[in-house]
């Protein structure tokens, strides 16, 4: 039996939700967890802990937040070779930069290579679970799958479907993306850590057949998460309405088929007419705001205040390589800056809040995953809030924790990140 371990610090849980109540009532900071077995065993006072844990393995972080791993709740894990490439929006982008680039994934080395230097990555982020698209190759998917769990590590994936407005070689058809599809999710779905999402790429690359296939796919198996793009940019829109012309919008593009649902991720949301608002919201779909996405490829201004308002289930993800980072902190820094944009600043407990047990929720998997309590997964991330001068010079004359940590939001970056846990294993710092 591995040894238990107890991490002192400021230890950072949710009580409740910081858009539900005053953002400061819905945390609680105790002094340590205990990890026992992969599982968090039990979370207070350092003293108490250590007297009941005696035999655990003791470090003190001292002044430095212990908090949930971050979970980012779309990405695309095999764009991690062309992040931050220059000035093309989304239509041209895919096509420029994307699609050439995910043709590599046939080759079942490099898909492993880029697998293993995506999870490299975004766990020196302090990133611990993820849910990513991948490509029309099935290898690609087996890849990833691979990889995490070699590492222990809770992921969600699916095989990226497009039967048409791709380039040959990286288009399928609508029984070769239903039967792939199918024989991973059996392969692959519920195994250690791991869970399928059926996952076309969004509605202008999947005929309307194909869409049909993926909701039948989904009801056969209605425990999957299924992930998408939804009203990313007006001109993507403009080309749905044109592609599906009895179609009420682009949500009915989905929505008629099959593919709308709770356990539904719909990516970036951001241009929603009211009807696509209420229906998401009836549904309690998921939708993924995907902040540094929105500003480099310039889609728009997601209304989190709006939308969290309603009520609606939101996560918030990277969307690796369109988005320009691969850290949660960057991410939460955008979604602040955007919400500025809005008129409504984002507190840092709920920017932390959607970078953990948001994006959990937004998965369906915040019972396992996404905060710091007894019986979740030992999945957490040490931040050093005073990991480079310019943070340090900040941080160190702040009233309160909220003060001490808003810095390294704004300015963290791997460097803020001292030690992560994934599954109860130490695997960095
Ligand atoms: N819409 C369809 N595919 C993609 C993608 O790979 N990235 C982004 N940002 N939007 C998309
Ligand atoms: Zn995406």
């Amino acid at each position: 039996m591995a040894q238990d371990t107890l991490l002192k610090g400021r230890v950072l849980s949710f009580t409740g939700s910081p858009f539900e109540a005053e953002p400061e009532d819905a945390v609680q900071v105790n002094e340590a967890v205990v990890l026992s077995g992969g599982r968090i065993a039990a979370v207070g006072g350092a003293q108490d802990l250590a007297r009941a844990h005696p035999g655990a393995e003791v470090t003190d972080h001292g002044e430095k937040l212990i908090l949930a791993g971050f979970v980012d709740a779309h990405v695309h894990y095999p764009q991690t070779a062309m992040i931050a490439s220059w000035g093309k929006r989304l239509i041209d982008w895919l096509n420029s930069y994307t699609f050439p680039e995910e043709m590599k994934f046939a080759a079942p080395d490099y898909a492993a290579g880029i697998a293993a230097r995506y999870l490299d990555l975004t766990a020196a982020h302090g990133t611990t679970t993820m849910c990513s698209f991948c490509t029309i190759h099935p290898e690609s998917v087996d890849a990833f799958f691979a990889e995490a769990q070699s590492r222990g590590q809770r992921v969600v994936a699916g095989k990226t479907c497009m039967d048409r407005n791709a380039p040959e070689g990286l288009r399928d058809t609508v029984r070769t993306a239903y039967d792939q599809s199918k024989a991973l999710l059996q392969k692959w779905h519920g195994v250690d850590r791991l869970s399928y999402a059926i996952t076309p790429r969004f509605s202008p690359t999947s005929t309307p057949e194909q869409l049909e296939a993926m909701g039948a796919l989904w009801a056969e198996h209605p425990d999957c998460l299924m992930q998408t793009h939804l009203s990313e940019q007006t001109d993507e829109i403009e080309w749905v309405r044109s592609l599906f012309p009895s179609a009420r919008d682009y949500l009915d593009t989905y929505e008629s088929f099959g593919l709308l649902g709770g356990r539904g991720l719909y990516g970036h949301a951001i241009h929603l007419e009211p009807r696509e608002r209420d229906r998401l919201r009836e549904v309690d779909a998921a939708l993924i705001h995907c902040p540094t996405s929105n500003t480099f490829i310039g889609s728009g201004l997601f209304d989190m205040a709006g939308l969290m308002s309603r009520g609606h289930r939101i996560g918030l993800a990277t969307d690796t390589g369109g988005g320009s980072s691969f850290s949660m902190l960057r991410t939460m820094a955008a979604a602040y800056e955007i919400g500025q944009l809005r008129g409504v600043p984002l507190h840092s407990a709920q920017l932390l809040w959607l970078a953990t047990v948001g994006s959990a929720r937004a998965l369906r998997m915040d019972d396992a995953i996404g905060n710091v309590a007894a019986g979740m997964e030992a999945d957490l991330v040490v931040l050093d809030l005073a990991s480079t001068p310019a943070i340090a010079q900040r941080s160190e004359r702040a009233q309160d924790l909220w003060e001490a940590v808003f810095p390294t939001i704004m300015m963290g970056d791997d460097r803020a990140v001292a030690e992560v846990w994934i599954g109860g294993r130490r695997v960095t710092g």
